[in-house]
């Protein structure tokens, strides 16, 4: 793969699977104008549950994959893959094998808007056992506000919920509220929650049926979308590198029907998907 800072190309975004579309969703709406490629490891998500060296492993495949399709830039749409392998891409992959190319994750950018919206400053997180085991999110919004003080909960049942098309369904209020009152119960004072998860803005009408008043509910993708909007402001030798044709191809690695049939549900469009292996 050569790395020529002068070539251009579409905005590349990542996820597991298909949560990530909720982060792409953000993103074109803010800044349709330019091209994007979506790429979901479908056929090994979900990544919530696996090891930092796997999760490290799968996401250089995919950062790889959608740098040899011409992407000088790639969002981890994916908050798991963004806790457990952006820092190791950033600081050991990207200065050696591709210098001229960037990887931006979702947990900074969340990180950055959630310590301004808090009044009590404490502040839940919902997200994949991966996510909360990382300390990601502790890590960076205290870097920011110290004394803030942060509280996690995994929400092992609700990835699943939302791949099996369980998500507004009556099933999924048992599971919706018993993570809500366990992170709660942790910490009385919290009044913003992060939902740290791609796939949690499926279930926002139950998180916001079973949360009480006056917490303030944090979904990703439009604080995602301003950042990079922000980031791309700053950065103009990036910005001019990505190609303005206000087109989007998906890629997936399980079969294009399966794809299909979820991408229908998180975009409410049909969209053409093609089939690669990392
Ligand atoms: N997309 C992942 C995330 O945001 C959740 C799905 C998975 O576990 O792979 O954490």
């Amino acid at each position: 793969m050569t790395d020529n800072p002068n070539f251009s190309g579409p905005i590349g975004v990542f996820d597991s699977g298909i949560g990530g579309l909720t982060i792409l969703d953000g993103i074109r709406r803010k800044m349709p104008q330019y091209d994007y490629i979506y790429l979901g490891d479908n056929a090994r998500a979900p990544y919530g549950t696996r090891s930092f060296d796997i999760v490290y492993e799968f996401t250089l495949q995919a950062v790889q994959k959608l740098f040899s399709l011409g992407c000088p830039l790639v969002i981890l749409g994916c908050n798991t893959a963004s806790a457990k392998a952006l820092r190791s891409i950033q600081q050991n992959y990207l200065p050696q094998n591709a210098p001229s190319r960037r990887v931006l994750g979702v947990i900074r950018p969340t990180a950055e808007i959630v310590g301004t919206l808090s009044q009590t400053k404490h502040i839940g997180v919902l997200a994949t056992e991966g996510t909360i085991k990382s300390e990601s999110y502790t890590l960076e919004i205290q870097k920011l506000y110290p004394g803030t003080v942060v509280v996690g909960q995994a929400c092992p049942m609700w990835v699943p919920l939302v791949e099996n098309g369980e998500f507004d369904k009556p099933g999924a209020d048992y599971f919706v509220r018993n993570s809500l009152e366990a992170l709660l119960a942790q910490d009385p004072l919290i009044d913003t929650i992060i939902l740290g998860c791609t796939h949690y803005p499926l279930l926002l009408p139950k998180i916001e049926q079973y949360c009480p008043k006056g917490i303030r509910l944090i979904p990703q993708g439009r604080y995602i979308a301003e950042s990079l909007q922000d980031y791309l402001r700053r950065h103009t030798e990036m910005d001019q590198r990505i190609t303005r044709g206000a087109t989007c191809q998906y890629f997936t690695t399980e079969s294009r029907t399966k794809f299909r049939e979820s991408a229908a549900v998180f975009l409410n469009e049909a969209v053409e998907v093609e089939r690669i292996t990392l």
